[in-house]
């Protein structure tokens, strides 16, 4: 009896413990060795030729820049169609954060500015307000939008894989300091990867699953499309 319950005990715990962030490393450090994934023409060279246990491969000949990153101290430009900027300091910019669980980003929003919609499949994301007040939130699996107005010096917390977002409905600009448990959260922004994916999603699938007319669809879809 006891010995069933501590059993099943640590399954509880060695499920929770797996399934809530990166993987926890089994060495002092592994500083990504970039090169094997960034060359597109090799990369299915490297893909037959290493393995790769969840992450980069790992390079013998590493330096303190290894470790470092310069890139979010000052606020990032936001004159785009959202009037937002996310400048990520995860393991593509800090090679040596693969398999250390967690990374950075800094977020700038104009006045007006949106981060739209958008979810980190491998992470969950708190945030810290640098300066400005924005109005975040996150919508749960049974659909509740938990949300809430944030200002300078508070933290707020999106949950792992949940759709979130930040607007700043103020008169100034705002930033925050993101943090999360991935070397590198990923995003899929809802908008984005709906009407914008490569090939593209069939304008028959979001007619239906939006209830609206493929003209309509086409529409969100012309939107999207990169300027020329
Ligand atoms: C290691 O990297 C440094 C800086 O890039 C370089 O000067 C040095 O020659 C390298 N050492 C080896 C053994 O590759
Ligand atoms: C944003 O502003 C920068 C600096 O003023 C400028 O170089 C860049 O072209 C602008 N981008 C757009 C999309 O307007």
């Amino acid at each position: 009896m006891g010995v069933c319950r501590l059993l099943l005990l640590t399954a509880l715990f060695l499920l929770t413990y797996t399934v809530s962030a990166d993987p926890d490393m089994l060495q002092d450090l592994c500083v990504a060795d970039l090169s094997s994934r960034n060359s597109l023409s090799l990369s299915l060279y490297f893909f037959m030729r290493s393995v790769r246990v969840n992450g980069f491969t790992c390079k013998a000949n590493i330096t303190a820049d290894d470790f470092f990153f310069a890139g979010i101290g000052n606020p990032g430009l936001t004159n785009n169609s959202m009037g937002a900027l996310v400048t990520g300091a995860n393991v593509q910019r800090i090679p040596g954060l693969n398999t250390l669980g967690v990374s950075l980003a800094r977020i700038d929003y104009a006045p007006g500015g949106l981060n739209p919609p958008h979810t980190h499949p491998r992470a969950t994301e708190v945030v810290f307000v640098l300066e400005g007040q924005l109005d975040v939130g996150f919508i749960t699996t049974a659909n509740v939008l938990i949300s809430k107005t944030i200002k300078q010096g508070d933290v707020f917390a999106f949950p792992k894989g949940l759709v979130h977002f930040q607007k700043n409905n103020g008169m100034v600009p705002a930033a925050v300091i993101s943090a999360f448990n991935s070397q590198l959260p990923g995003t899929q922004s809802i908008a984005t990867t709906l009407f914008a994916a490569t090939p593209p999603v069939p304008d028959n699938v979001l007619a239906k699953a939006f209830m609206v007319g493929t003209e309509e669809v086409q529409e969100v879809k012309s939107r999207f499309a990169p300027k020329s």
